[in-house]
């Protein structure tokens, strides 16, 4: 017996649901399993409902988790259960998961990244261990086996939850999809979190592992006051900082970072090639994506992170049009490469990508 799925269950930046929804719909569409979207407004949550049901692992395969942009988490939809007695919540969503006929290695229990849901949280460490419990004494939690799927419990309120599963590694670790990093002392600006959040989610542990190495070069446009270049100093490579605005006297004391005030689009580095390139220039995102395009396609820069400040309205449509300006750009070339794009956790109304030829 195999579950099925009603749709996807996708966990966004409040505001975000319209961008989510449009990813879905187009996943869905093309592996033929359409619907449509259940939202409201700043909500967080997107249900996105199948017109008719399917096997659960057909929908996880059709839309892996890395290659979604808007939603932070995504799990396949396959049970809702409302009305749970305050009296013994455990028992029945406990008999709907073992209904569920599918052995699980971890449980991520999730809400909306809303004030309301977030009151949640206190219920969740009270209640999660006892679900556990009873799933590990069942054999149906096997927490040892790191091959089976997630089951993801998304609460609503303490009476209504969602089921999702997700396939081993095919969703965000983090529950919720939120990446906590500490604030590092010394680190001229909160924006540093967002650098150290794209290289733990968009980049694998051997990449981070390789390029990330003391001794390697890294250029920084648009790096004042320079959170970004912070995070390259601390781990001993070399930068390189573009910008009129100035940097924090911290960060040049390093001595691992020089200041060029000069215009990112122009400037041009000595060195024929660094390891790194990344960009966090306030500008159009079709002007950085010929940018970042044009630096790593050249192999000018092996690898790089870059913001896209997308407008207020078609976000979904502006991000398109840069993928298709960095295709073109790597045709030109006859070179292929991997780009991986996210709203991260520390994103507002950019997303982060990485770039690099394969
Ligand atoms: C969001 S801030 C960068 C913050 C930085 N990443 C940090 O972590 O501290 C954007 C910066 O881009 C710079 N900028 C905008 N257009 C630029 C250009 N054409 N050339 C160089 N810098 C530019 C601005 O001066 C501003 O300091």
């Amino acid at each position: 017996m195999t579950a099925t799925a009603k749709g996807y269950l996708l966990l966004c930046r409040p505001g975000f649901e319209n961008e989510c929804a449009a990813e879905a719909d187009a996943f869905a569409q093309s592996a033929g399993i359409p619907g449509f979207a259940r939202t409201e407004a700043n909500s967080g949550i997107v249900h996105y409902v199948f017109h008719e049901v399917c096997d659960w692992q057909l929908a996880a395969e059709a839309a892996p988790f890395t290659r979604w942009v808007f939603p932070r988490q995504r799990s396949i939809w396959v049970e809702r259960l409302k009305d749970l007695p305050p009296e013994d919540r455990a028992t029945p969503l406990v008999a709907a998961i073992v209904a569920l006929g599918q052995n699980v290695g971890r449980i991520i229990a999730e809400t909306a990244d809303t004030n309301d849901a977030k009151e949640l949280g206190g219920f969740l460490k009270r209640f999660i261990p006892h679900i556990e419990r009873a799933l590990q004494a069942k054999h149906i939690l096997r927490p040892k086996k790191d091959d089976l799927p997630s089951l993801h419990l998304l609460f609503k309120d303490s009476s209504q939850v969602d089921l999702g599963l997700s396939v081993a590694g095919d969703s965000s670790p983090w529950p919720m999809g939120i990446v906590r990093l500490r604030m590092p002392r010394n680190a001229p600006s909160r924006s540093t979190l967002k650098l150290a959040e794209a290289f733990e989610v968009l980049m694998t542990e051997e990449e981070r592992k390789n390029s990330l190495r003391a001794g390697l070069h890294a250029v920084d446009l648009g790096a004042s006051p320079g959170g970004w270049s912070f995070q390259f100093a601390e781990r001993g490579l070399h930068v390189s900082a573009i910008d009129n605005g100035p940097l924090a006297d911290s960060l040049l004391a390093t001595g691992m970072v020089e200041h060029f005030q000069a215009d990112g689009f122009t400037w041009r580095s000595n060195r024929k090639s660094v390891e790194w390139l990344v960009c966090d220039m306030v500008e159009q995102p079709t002007r950085i994506a010929q940018l970042v395009a044009d630096w790593t396609a050249s192999g000018r820069a092996r690898r790089c992170i870059f913001n896209l400040k997308l407008p207020m309205k078609k976000r979904f449509e502006e991000l398109k049009r840069c993928r298709q300006i960095i295709d073109a750009r790597f045709k030109q070339h006859g070179d292929s490469y991997v780009l991986r794009v996210k709203h991260l956790y520390h994103d507002r109304e950019e997303v982060t990508a990485y770039l690099a030829r394969s």
